[in-house]
């Protein structure tokens, strides 16, 4: 597993880390012995740095996390995120006092004395225009309740406006094959600051791991079922905003292309870690054997140039029409 540090957090973490939402809600049945050996299996494999939020079960999947730092003895960082218990889900409804009590909460589920990291769990846009709610911020990382802080986006403008409050450490935000856009100009402002990219759904929620087809089912409690209009929470989140029938097409394509022996899923992943900007991504997994096909992609192993130019004449002929512009 290679290292890279996280902005100035002074965090190194592992470039292919932990996403912990499908461990805690809306991916179907989890079993949690289960997905604790997932996530033991991770520590084995060098992973060093988990993403999770209070909501991922309400509170499962942070619990779980707590779990695993009680039962290991290296040194783990875990990320959590705010905001989105906040009903109805306003800006107005953003205060510092509210954050806290989130906080507190997410200390209790971890049983930690302070959050490695917090991000704002994509606020409303309206949210980067309160500098009271970033002063909160800052008075919680004086209180020793936060080490660092930083924000969880949908929107490449969001990020761009959210990096301008000096606290803001790291930046989480959609980037695979099939979402290209951070990397024309948030990248060249985030590394020009100093920012820690976490890149989420870089597996574009399972579709780039090319295991899917037009028969996949999915559990009606799957939100790969029930958000794919974006009914529930941004349809940005679920197979990235692409079209599922659209995808697939493209996966055909990628899969033609791949480098000899190498699963779309760890192409997919060194794709990402191809961006220098790029900390570390966080692919999701509820099994052991995923995570270590997803830590395979830690080896040091580098895209050509020309399978590079492959990857974006497909994501410009068949998927950014649909998503360029939207996030
Ligand atoms: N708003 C936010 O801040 C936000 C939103 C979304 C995600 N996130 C974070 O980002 C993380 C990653 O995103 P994500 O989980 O939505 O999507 P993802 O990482 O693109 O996809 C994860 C899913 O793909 C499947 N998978 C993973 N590895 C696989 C492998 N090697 N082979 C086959 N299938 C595999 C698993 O589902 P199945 O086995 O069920 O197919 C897994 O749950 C989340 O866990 C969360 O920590 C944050």
């Amino acid at each position: 597993m290679n290292y890279r540090l996280l902005g100035k957090t002074g965090m190194k973490v592992s470039e292919v880390s932990f996403g912990a939402w499908a461990i805690g809600s809306s991916w179907g049945q989890v079993d949690d012995r289960e997905s604790l050996s997932a996530l033991h299996k991770a520590v084995d494999l060098g992973v060093n740095f988990f993403d999770t939020a209070d909501v991922y079960g309400d509170g499962r999947s942070e619990k779980l996390i707590g779990q695993l730092l009680r039962e290991r003895s290296e040194t783990i960082y875990v990320a959590t995120k705010a905001g989105r218990k906040i009903s109805p889900h306003v800006a107005e409804k953003y205060t510092p006092v509210v954050i806290r009590k989130f906080v507190e909460q997410s200390l209790r589920n971890l049983r930690v004395e302070a959050l490695d990291l917090l991000q704002l769990h994509c606020p409303p846009p309206a949210v980067y225009y309160m500098p009271e709610l970033f002063a909160g911020l800052d008075d919680l990382v004086s209180a020793g309740k936060l080490k660092n802080y930083g924000v969880s986006v949908e929107k490449v403008e969001e990020a761009l406006k959210a990096i301008e409050y000096p606290g803001v450490r790291t930046v989480q935000i959609i980037f695979n094959m099939f979402r290209q856009r951070p990397a024309e100009l948030f990248f060249r402002e985030a590394r020009s600051r100093w920012i820690g990219v976490l890149a989420r759904v870089p597996l574009a929620s399972g579709l780039l791991t090319g295991r899917m087809s037009r028969v996949t089912k999915f559990r009606s409690d799957d939100h790969r079922a029930y958000n794919r209009k974006g009914a529930a929470f941004d349809r940005g989140e679920t197979f990235s905003g692409v079209d599922y029938a659209k995808g697939l097409q493209a996966v055909e394509e990628l899969k033609a292309i791949l480098p000899n022996g190498m699963p779309l899923s760890q192409v997919a992943l060194t794709w990402i870690l191809m961006h220098d900007a790029v900390s570390c991504a966080i692919p999701g997994a509820k099994r052991p054997a995923q995570v270590e096909e997803n830590c395979g992609a830690s080896d040091g192993h580098r895209l050509s140039r020309g399978l590079m130019r492959q990857v974006k004449d497909i994501y410009d002929r068949l998927i950014m029409e649909d998503v360029h512009q939207r996030w």
